[in-house]
């Protein structure tokens, strides 16, 4: 049919002319995609894609899942929708799932549309529950595109929406490989130990006004920045010192991302406040959550929660995460993430070899990066940070070769996210490293 739905021409027009796009330029006419199974999609002229992203780092169990389409199929039938204060069997079962499967003593889960809503819950129970103002947030850091949410991100879109929420501190990130206080080494750098630097900065703040530190244990979109061993600790032991509450955000490393449930699993660190979305349905139906610890979960016995939506616990949402908890646990997916992951990190050295332009390799499970430069000796980034346009021509020249081999991948600044879907086998995996083996070619040339 032409100009209809069926027609590719037709939905690039529209999407061109009525739909507006997030974060970028309107008017751009997209690939129309047709279809996609497991780590593949492919478009309406049959070309096929391999999905290193998982699209916005949320299809974990790739596309289409089996399980999880049955499952919001069934619920549909079922009953689609019923008010959050209602008793529903699947709303009740995710959330006793979220106790079974987040650390130490996380309790009771509030669900959300996706992150941004749980971060700005997050934020206001901190606040609601200390009775204190501040908020303490890195600057290498995405939270979402709501007020609260976007004033607590640091990276650039911060600036374009003019985000201004009162009482946001910013702190440093612990970035290994450009220690943030000049140190050469990470070891003599006190913001990459946590502790002094936070320390430092609440001595000017007060820390009687500090309700939450929050961040991503792992940082997502800002350059994939891995802690190191003792950071965590250091924080999480700051803030037990001062009353204060820490917020973990695992909107992008949760849900088995790393290789384990949560990231904070793999440093024994447990938060006052869990943030999650993305991954712990696969995405298939808007969903995000905020588990809370026992001791917050009994003072909200007393005291009113100071939020709610009216697709808190939506059941389409909650039939797709069990469905989709249930089925890494039944399909071993994290002992597959784990294992392609390190299969993935050992390939990204042996391309470093290769490849001069390979600063650095990093990540846990499949929740990877490599760190592209000018100069091994100078880090000298391939291109600035958040750097757009003209100065991002070469990660754009990668992004679009690859795109044309059949590989689809995305960068922010110097840095390329590689987080495939978490079931990926070891085929697939392969061919994403031969195509990037050849992608990275257009970086060598920028190599001085
Ligand atoms: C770490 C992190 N937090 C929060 C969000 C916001 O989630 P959402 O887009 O579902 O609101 C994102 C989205 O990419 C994220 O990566």
């Amino acid at each position: 049919m032409k100009n209809g739905p069926h027609d590719p021409s037709w939905v690039q027009d529209m999407h061109a002319q009525h739909y507006l796009q997030s974060w970028s330029k309107q008017g751009s006419k997209p690939r129309v995609i047709a279809g996609g199974k497991g780590s593949w999609f492919w478009d309406t002229d049959g070309k096929r894609y391999l999905d290193f992203q998982s699209q916005l780092v949320n299809l974990s169990l790739g596309h289409q899942h089996p399980k999880i389409v049955a499952a919001i199929k069934a619920q549909a039938d079922k009953l689609c929708y019923i008010g959050p204060g209602m008793g529903s069997d699947v709303r009740s079962e995710l959330a006793a799932l979220m106790k079974d499967i987040t650390p130490g003593d996380l309790t009771s889960t509030f669900f959300t549309t996706g992150g941004a809503a749980a971060n700005e819950t997050a934020v206001r129970l901190a606040r609601h529950y200390t009775g204190r103002h501040k908020i303490i947030a890195r600057y290498r850091s995405y939270h979402g595109a709501t007020g609260g949410a976007l004033s607590l991100t640091g990276d650039p879109r911060h600036h374009l929406a003019r985000a201004d929420m009162p009482g946001v501190v910013r702190m440093l990130d612990p970035y290994t490989y450009r220690p943030p206080s000049g140190h050469a080494n990470p070891d003599d750098c006190p913001v990459c130990q946590g502790a002094p630097h936070l320390e430092e900065i609440l001595m000017y703040e007060d820390p009687n006004s500090v309700a939450a530190v929050i961040l991503e244990t792992i940082v997502g979109t800002n350059g994939l920045i891995v802690p190191p061993d003792g950071y965590l600790q250091s924080i999480r032991e700051t803030c037990n010192k001062y009353g204060i509450l820490l917020i973990l955000d695992e909107v992008m490393a949760g849900f088995g991302r790393t290789g384990k449930w949560f990231a904070c699993d793999h440093w024994d660190v447990v938060p006052d406040i869990l943030v999650g979305a993305k991954g712990i349905n696969s995405g298939y139906v808007p969903l995000g959550t905020m588990t809370v610890s026992t001791t917050i979960a009994d003072w909200l016995k007393d005291y009113s929660f100071p939020g709610g939506l009216t697709y808190a616990g939506h059941p389409l949402a909650c039939a797709s995460g069990v469905a989709a908890i249930r089925a890494m646990q039944e399909e071993h997916t994290l002992d597959n993430a784990e294992q392609m992951g390190a299969l993935m990190r050992d390939e990204l050295a042996r391309l470093a070899d290769n490849h001069p332009s390979i600063g650095e390799v990093r990540g846990l499970g499949l929740f990877n990066a490599i760190e592209l430069v000018r100069n091994r000796e100078t880090r000298e980034a391939l291109v600035p940070f958040a750097a757009k346009n003209n100065a991002a021509a070469a990660m754009q020249a990668m992004m679009k070769y690859a795109m044309d081999e059949g590989l689809y991948l995305s960068f922010f600044s110097n840095v390329i996210r590689l987080t495939p879907p978490l079931n990926i086998s070891e085929e697939d995996l392969m061919t994403g490293i031969d195509i990037l083996d050849r992608t990275l070619d257009i970086a060598d040339r920028e190599y001085r």
